[in-house]
This record gives C-alpha cells, sequence and structure tokens, in this order.
C-alpha cells in the first residue's frame, strides 16, 4: 500500500490520525506503518454501529439434554470402538487455539511455552502434547495437528515447537496458521495509536478460527487427509484429552455436528458459560446472563437444570463448518486498557480503561452448527485450566491437579 492509498482509505474512514507521524518516521517506520495499516479488518465498523444484543432478552432459553458420566460409563466401550475407528481411518484432526495474548498469566510470549515444572522443566504446549501421544499410542497412528497463532506470537510459538523436536510429532503432521488481528479503537471510534508506526491491533477472539485456517489454504490439507471431524482444544488446560476416542464416538453415534466438553455445575453461581437451547437452536448463556430462577432451576433428580459448563473443548463437524464459514458470528465489544502512544512519545498501559477491543468467540459457533452433544467429563481429571499466576484457576492449582493425576513435576 502506498501512503496516497493510505491516506484516501483512511480519510474516508475517518481515522487519519494513523498517519499524524508518518512525516517523523524514518524509511522502515514508514513502511511497516503502511503495511500494518494495510491488514486492518475494517469488520469492527459494522460491529460499533450495529451492536449484538448480546443480553439474552430475547432469547427464548431453555435446558439442553447431555450426555452424563454414568451414561458414559455404561456405553464406553461401544463409543470408545467407534471414535477409535475414527481416528485410525484419518478422519479426526486436532486443532489448538493459541493465538491469545494470556495477559491474566502475565507472561512475555506463547502461554504454551510457559514452564510449570517444578524439579524438571513441563511446558503447557508439552503436557498436552503427552495426553495426545496416550491417543496416538493407543490408536498407532497420529493426530495431525493444527495450531493457531497471532502475529503477537507466531515466531516465537514456532521457533518453541522446532527446538523441542515437535514434542513427539513429525514436523509435517504440525501446521501453523496465522488468526486475524482486530485494531483497538477510543470512545470515539477512532483507532489508538500503539506507537508512531503501530496502530494499536490485537488477535480478533478465537471465533474466527475456521475461517483463519481455511483462509491458510489448511483446508485442502485436511480433505487430502480425509479428515471429517476437528477437535479444538485451548492453551491452557492442561488436563486437556485430545481426540479422545470415547467423546468422539459419542458425538458421531449422536448424530450432532457437534460436540462439547463440560464440567457438571454443582453450585448455581459457578462463573461458567453453560450449554443450553435457544428456541430450536444450541447456544450457550454465560453466568450473568442466567436469571436466579434459570441458576436455582432443578429437575427431578435434583440436578441443576443449567448445568453443562463449557472447557472449551469441541469436536466440529467439518462439512458443516465449510457450510457455514461465511455466516456472520457476533463481535463482543470489550472494554480495555490499551496501551498507547502518550503526549510524552512514550508507550504506556493506562490505569483506566482507555477504549475498546473487539472479539469473536469460538463458542458462538454452536448455534450456527445446529445441534451439539454436550458431554460430561469428570472435572478433577480433564479440567485444570490455566489462566493466572496465584489463586483460582492458576499454575498452582493446575500443579495441584496433574499431582492428583498422577503426573511427575
Ligand atoms: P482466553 O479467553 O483465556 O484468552 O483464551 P487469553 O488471551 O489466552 O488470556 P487473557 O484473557 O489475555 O488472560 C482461551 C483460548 O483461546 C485462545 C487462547 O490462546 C486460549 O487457548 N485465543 C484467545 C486465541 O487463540 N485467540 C484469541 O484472540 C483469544
Amino acid at each position: 500500500m502506498t501512503y496516497q492509498q493510505a491516506k484516501e482509505l483512511l480519510e474516508k474512514k475517518g481515522q487519519s490520525q494513523l498517519l499524524k507521524y508518518y512525516d517523523e518516521l524514518d524509511d522502515n517506520g514508514k513502511a511497516g506503518l503502511l503495511a500494518a495499516i494495510e491488514k486492518i479488518s475494517w469488520d469492527f465498523e459494522d460491529a460499533l454501529k450495529n451492536p449484538v444484543d448480546l443480553s439474552g432478552k430475547n432469547r427464548e432459553i431453555r435446558p439442553i439434554a447431555g450426555l452424563r458420566q454414568s451414561e458414559i460409563q455404561r456405553r464406553h466401550d461401544e463409543f470408545e470402538a467407534i471414535g477409535v475407528e475414527a481416528i485410525k481411518s484419518g478422519k479426526v484432526a486436532a486443532v489448538l487455539l493459541a493465538g491469545g495474548m494470556g495477559t491474566r498469566l502475565g507472561v512475555d510470549g506463547p502461554k504454551g511455552a510457559y514452564d510449570i515444572g517444578i524439579t524438571k522443566p513441563l511446558y503447557i504446549f508439552e503436557q498436552q502434547m503427552k495426553n495426545l501421544l496416550d491417543v496416538v499410542n493407543q490408536c498407532g497412528v497420529k493426530v495431525p495437528l493444527y495450531i493457531m497463532t497471532s502475529d503477537k506470537n507466531h515466531e516465537q510459538t514456532t521457533s518453541f515447537w522446532k527446538e523441542h523436536g515437535y514434542f513427539g510429532y513429525e514436523e509435517s503432521d504440525v501446521k501453523f496458521f496465522k488468526q486475524e488481528m482486530a485494531p483497538a479503537v477510543d470512545f470515539d471510534g477512532k483507532i489508538i495509536l500503539e506507537r508512531k508506526d503501530l496502530p494499536a491491533l490485537s488477535p480478533n477472539g478465537n471465533g474466527g478460527w475456521f475461517a483463519s485456517l481455511q483462509k491458510a489454504g489448511l483446508c485442502e490439507d485436511l480433505h487430502a487427509r480425509g479428515v471429517e471431524w476437528l477437535n479444538i482444544y485451548a492453551v491452557d488446560n492442561v488436563l486437556q484429552r485430545i481426540a479422545d476416542p470415547v467423546f468422539l464416538g459419542a458425538t458421531i453415534e449422536s448424530g450432532a455436528n457437534c460436540g462439547a466438553k463440560a464440567i457438571f455445575k454443582t453450585e448455581p453461581y459457578e462463573k461458567v458459560g453453560v450449554l443450553c437451547m435457544d428456541g430450536d437452536q444450541p447456544d450457550i448463556i454465560e453466568y450473568y446472563e442466567l436469571t436466579d430462577e434459570m441458576a436455582n432451576q432443578r429437575d427431578e433428580n435434583g440436578d441443576l437444570e443449567y448445568s453443562y459448563g463449557v472447557i472449551m473443548n469441541y469436536l466440529f463437524r467439518l462439512s458443516k463448518l465449510e457450510e457455514i464459514v461465511d455466516k456472520k458470528i457476533p463481535v463482543h465489544i470489550v472494554e480495555k486498557k490499551i496501551e498507547c502512544l502518550c503526549e510524552d512519545g512514550e508507550t504506556r498501559k493506562p490505569e483506566k480503561e482507555n477504549g475498546k477491543k473487539f472479539e469473536a468467540l469460538a463458542v458462538d459457533l454452536i448455534k450456527l452448527m445446529g445441534s451439539v452433544l454436550p458431554y460430561e467429563v469428570v472435572r478433577e481429571k480433564e479440567f485444570a485450566p490455566i489462566k493466572n499466576k496465584t489463586g483460582i484457576d492458576s499454575v498452582e492449582s493446575a500443579r495441584e491437579l496433574l499431582k492428583m493425576n498422577g503426573v511427575e513435576l
């Protein structure tokens, strides 16, 4: 993009402030700024103009039926056989969503490169790969792995995996792709400058993962391998079971387009989004959207009716994803403290929220998938999220859970 093209585009968009310091920049700075402007995804304009009503007011929410552990145990062998067969015939791939910033954990670089070991190094990526290798060893075939990164951590992530020999995988079985970046704006809708040569851009949430995978040309690879199911999972759960044959078998057997691993809520106000029906479509209702009455509603067995709390481990049918990829998913607008260029020319994070970021969420794809199987996991065996350094959902709590599951730290 030339300076003239950038100028015209930004004038049209009312964002000319991005070129305020252009004349002060050296050649590298000028080129970098123009390249960054060219990359801006303008979807945020529509999100600002027509914010999606996420309040739940116009929804027809009701509980959803799912698969409890008792039933899963009873039909374990049947489900497992279906799942193992699908894996052996190459129908399953894993997709690790690792484009996030991990701000709460407060480390530089990719969250998966965080060392959770005590007496020896044990990286988050490494522990997750050990879990995946359990399935690979059981089935005797590799489950191809696709890893989503962002501009903010791509180089570090790819070199980390290379350095560590792909954690027991072949290089050809691990493919990386980048997600899109969205600009951050101030409260007047103006894109914030992070530096004189850089607009504030951040990963656009985990909801665009399939569109990004497709854009990277990886659907051809999936088809060439005969993949029919994608298991997406978050980087922060170190007890994550990936390509779990029993989960896979149960989802295939159910005929649903999607399977969602879930912890079963026993406390009405637990802060986790739960699966539900909205009219005749499956959906998620966030914990803060549940009314008191809904949160406490119980079925004839005394269990909470809104009880399947999602843990960011989903199976998606590839053919359905391809069908819905162009459909719009809501963009969530979140007020945040955004690093910005200050009067003195320095870049700093403000003490108070100074603008808005735009994020699409993977969970919002469930509605478009049309059908979902909520699948209860044993919480202590499969859910050890690392969001913070200490306290709830932290390195400390995850270490305890790993130890309980026999992992040596
Ligand atoms: P979180 O919502 O916990 O976000 O991501 P985060 O960026 O990792 O952490 P904070 O909020 O800054 O502390 C859940 C999963 O989705 C991925 C993350 O890498 C993690 O696996 N994710 C999140 C993306 O891949 N892209 C995004 O833009 C956001």
